[in-house]
């Protein structure tokens, strides 16, 4: 039995957590900064890493007493190194660094984008522990959208994720809350729009759907915002929302173009590479309609679907803390030279 403790600082939420044997949740604790950064309307990089330095510590110490545990009872520790907010990255690095200096554990660090997809995996993986599932079948087609990412992976094992596809300009996430922002609504986007969208009529805007000339797994999300704004102002040279706008209408249209765009592709992913397994992680997995549509998609291919549980479909340190496990168990242990990287592929 082996339990590490998780770190994740890479973006705008702090978070720790226990995880035992990579499938276990045995305490975790997140901080969020959306409050911090709404009235900017998106994250503030310096904002966020300060904030990261004041709350870490206290979430570390809340998480081990929430699970009941000290630090004696730790075998290790692993952070996300990339990638993410780089003045983000080191103050969870950092933590961690002096953690493994003060505790004698042994770190390992941790890719945020492949722990993504390790989060959707948790609940099969933790069956299969139990044998009350099958094992994992490879490769798995894996859609990574958040409000940094859209990308598509060819995933080998926990630990081996091919890019074969990425979005050209915006993240699907940052569309989200782009368009949240045009229509005056809260920030983050994503969850007001997925609810809002939910009173609307999705064929109210015939709004654009691109898809790559090449034929290529990319994806582009800016052409769609445009379209929205036009579209809520009723032409491309006027300033104001028009006054007859249903937003709920708007809402359901720009989300219906969007789960169109993501599964279109999904799909497109899942035949190239022979998928035997569908995931779709990152905070956008947490939306109502591309769930929906995934189950669809997944029926019809006759393939597994992985989604996150909705708590680890945004950033958490469980999916650090179970990803980092598996590097753990095969001795990938970092020293005092790991660094921080902005980017990782
Ligand atoms: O993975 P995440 O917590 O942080 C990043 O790594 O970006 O994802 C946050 C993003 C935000 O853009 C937010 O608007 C979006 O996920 N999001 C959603 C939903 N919940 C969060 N987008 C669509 N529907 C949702 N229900
Ligand atoms: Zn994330």
């Amino acid at each position: 039995m082996a339990l590490l403790l998780g770190i994740e600082t890479s973006c705008d939420e702090t978070a720790a957590a226990v995880v035992e044997d990579g499938v276990h949740i045995r305490g975790e604790r997140v901080s969020s900064q959306i409050d911090l950064h709404a009235r900017f309307g998106g994250v503030i990089p310096e904002v966020a890493s300060r904030s990261h330095l004041e709350v870490l510590f206290p979430l570390i110490e809340d998480t081990l007493a929430a699970a009941r545990l000290t630090w004696d009872d730790l075998d290790g520790l692993a952070v996300t190194t990339t990638p993410g907010l780089v003045g983000c990255l080191l103050v969870g690095l950092s933590a961690a660094k002096g953690l493994q200096l003060a505790t004698g554990l042994p770190l390992v660090g941790v890719n945020h984008v492949h722990a993504h997809i390790y989060g959707a995996l948790m609940p099969a993986l933790e069956r299969a522990q139990r044998d009350q599932g099958p094992p994992v079948t490879w490769p798995l087609a894996s859609l990574v959208v958040s409000g940094g990412h859209t990308s598509l992976y060819e995933s080998r094992s926990v630990s081996e994720h091919r890019l074969v596809g990425r979005t050209i300009d915006d993240a699907a996430g940052e569309a989200y809350d782009k368009v949240a922002a045009i229509l005056g609504l809260e920030y983050p986007g994503g969850p007001v729009i997925d609810r809002l969208a939910q009173t609307g009529n999705p064929n109210a805007f015939a709004l654009p759907r691109p898809r790559p000339k090449d034929g290529s797994l990319s994806f582009s999300f800016s052409g769609l915002k445009t379209a929205v704004l036009y579209a809520a102002r009723g032409g491309q040279h006027r300033t104001q929302l028009r006054d007859d706008l249903s937003p709920a209408d708007l809402a359901a249209s720009f989300q219906a173009a969007v789960v169109d765009v993501l599964s279109d592709r999904l799909q497109q992913c899942a035949r190239t590479i022979g998928a035997r397994g569908l995931v779709i992680c990152g905070g956008v997995a947490a939306n109502s309609a591309l769930r929906a549509r995934a189950e669809g998609l997944a029926g019809d291919l006759g393939l597994p679907l992985h989604l996150p549980p909705l708590a680890l479909a945004t950033d958490n340190a469980v999916m650090i803390a179970g990803l980092g496990f598996h590097a753990f168990e095969a001795g990938h242990m970092a020293d005092l030279t790991l660094d921080a990287a902005p980017r990782a592929d």
